[in-house]
């Protein structure tokens, strides 16, 4: 195909922009030599327009709810992978043969203990903390253990850490939470999977056995799955923002955590969940009226776990988890009225045309939570289980980052429109 050149007519002259050629979906406008040829640069704010890199892990058509990981439907990964084979996946390129992947979850195994010394660390927070502050904290925290692996121009370097992070994750987000409810730390089982030793974490206890029950861990599993990996959002842009300063793996994630914490990222699985108890609690709101509130322009609510940056369409997770929740909730014996109202919700979101004309549907934290609280897990635990998912997606995000030859420290511009060239006044005079 002939190279192709976007025109761009401004103050009189003419630029010519080369395109960068995607796969599939949206082209990109070169716009990396505007500055040094014209003297001005674009505005995006939230970088709604622009792309930051070239990518080959995750695809999305947000208008046809359309998401895949190195080609393959998130719907198929999600009824057939385990959670450490999507981690192969992202971070190696290709699914894992049988060998390949037991070696993989073997190799994760030897390092799922924290240092012994990490245990000083998590006491000192107050039993108060939120997990997701513990999570970050002790992601940078551990980094500290492994200094000789922070080059990221190692690739063996990488892979060990890749490694290490996978592993050591659902020991601090378990023993996160045991601190939070002021019971012992229960350390990993390495002849259980991912899954099962991340449940034995969270749920064991010293005093008595404690049995997985394999509804839960599938769930949890599908869960894992579901969040791997999303592109360029805004805790995997963090990450990748971060590691261009060439900063270690472990602080670009813990980065990474934090970004995800917010509210209107991964935060918003804890607040649907805050969101449906107060309708449940307040006998004067329903369904109508949190949709009243959502649309009201002098009301900065929203209606959490709606809305999506790309998908202008069902977000195909919520999709998988809508339809999956009831099968959750029916095997471990649960009618929950928040889900019966997330219904209500939903069906009276989609009948607006609030809703519909700006193509506001369910995004994945709509019913994750509910999925989340069905097994047990308490509400702020909810985006530490987030953050567990999504950590093969930030880790494949950074290395692909630092292997690709046009990465530069992200260092966006401005427009200034500040005051300029004031004379200093005195303190006594102002
Ligand atoms: N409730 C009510 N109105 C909404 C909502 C919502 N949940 N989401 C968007 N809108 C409205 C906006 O007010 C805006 O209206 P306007 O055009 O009249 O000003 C319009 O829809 C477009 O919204 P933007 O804020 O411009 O969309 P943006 O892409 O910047 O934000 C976001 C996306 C942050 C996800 C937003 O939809 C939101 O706040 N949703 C609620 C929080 C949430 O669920 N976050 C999780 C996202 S998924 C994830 O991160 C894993």
């Amino acid at each position: 195909m002939a190279e192709r050149h976007a025109q761009l007519s401004f103050d009189g002259k003419e630029y010519e922009l080369p395109i960068v050629e995607p796969t599939i979906g949206n082209a990109g406008i070169n716009i990396a030599k505007l500055r040094a040829t014209s003297g001005d640069v674009t505005y995006d704010p939230g970088f709604a327009n622009s792309a930051g890199a070239r990518s080959t892990i995750t695809y999305i058509d947000g208008a046809a709810g359309v998401l895949q990981h190195r080609g393959y439907a998130i719907e198929d990964l999600a009824a057939n992978a385990s959670f450490l084979e999507i981690a192969y996946l992202l971070l190696r390129g290709k699914l894992p043969t049988q060998t390949e992947l037991d070696d993989w979850a073997d190799e994760v195994r030897m390092h799922t203990l924290l240092n012994e010394e990490m245990k000083r660390f998590f006491d000192a927070f107050p039993k108060s903390a939120h997990p997701m502050a513990i999570l970050s904290s002790a992601t940078n925290a551990i980094s500290t253990f492994y200094e000789e692996y922070h080059d990221p121009t190692d690739a063996a370097a990488f892979d060990e850490s890749a490694v290490r992070l996978l592993a050591k994750m659902p020991t601090i987000a378990a023993w996160a939470y045991k601190k939070s409810i002021g019971m012992p730390y229960i350390y990993p089982r390495n002849d259980l999977n991912y899954v099962e030793n991340f449940l034995h974490m969270m749920f064991a206890a010293p005093t008595a056995s404690y049995e997985v029950d394999p509804v839960i861990a599938k769930a949890v599993n599908v869960l894992f799955v579901l969040h791997a990996d999303h592109e360029q959002n805004c805790s995997t842009a963090t990450v990748r923002g971060v590691g261009s300063s060439q900063a270690n793996l472990f602080a670009s994630v813990g980065a990474g955590i934090d970004a995800l914490w917010g509210p209107l990222h991964g935060g918003a699985n804890q607040r649907v969940i805050e969101m449906l108890q107060t309708i449940v609690d307040d006998p004067d709101a329903t369904a109508k009226s949190v949709i009243a509130r959502a649309k009201d322009p002098n009301d900065p609510f929203r209606l959490m776990g709606f809305g999506h940056r790309v998908y202008k369409n069902y977000d195909p997770r919520a999709r998988v988890l809508r339809s999956y929740a009831d099968d959750v909730l029916a095997a471990v014996g649960i009618k929950d009225p928040l889900f019966d109202i997330a219904k209500e919700l939903e069906q009276a979101a989609l009948e607006d045309d609030y809703f519909i004309e700006r193509k506001l549907f369910p995004n994945v934290d709509f019913y994750s939570g509910l999925i989340f609280r069905a097994l047990d897990f308490p509400t702020r635990m909810f985006t530490v289980l987030f953050a567990i998912g999504r950590l093969p997606g930030w880790m494949s995000q950074w290395k692909e980052m630092t292997e690709d030859p046009d990465t530069r420290i992200m260092r966006p511009r401005q427009i200034y429109v500040g005051d300029i060239n004031k004379a200093y006044v005195p303190i006594e005079d102002r």
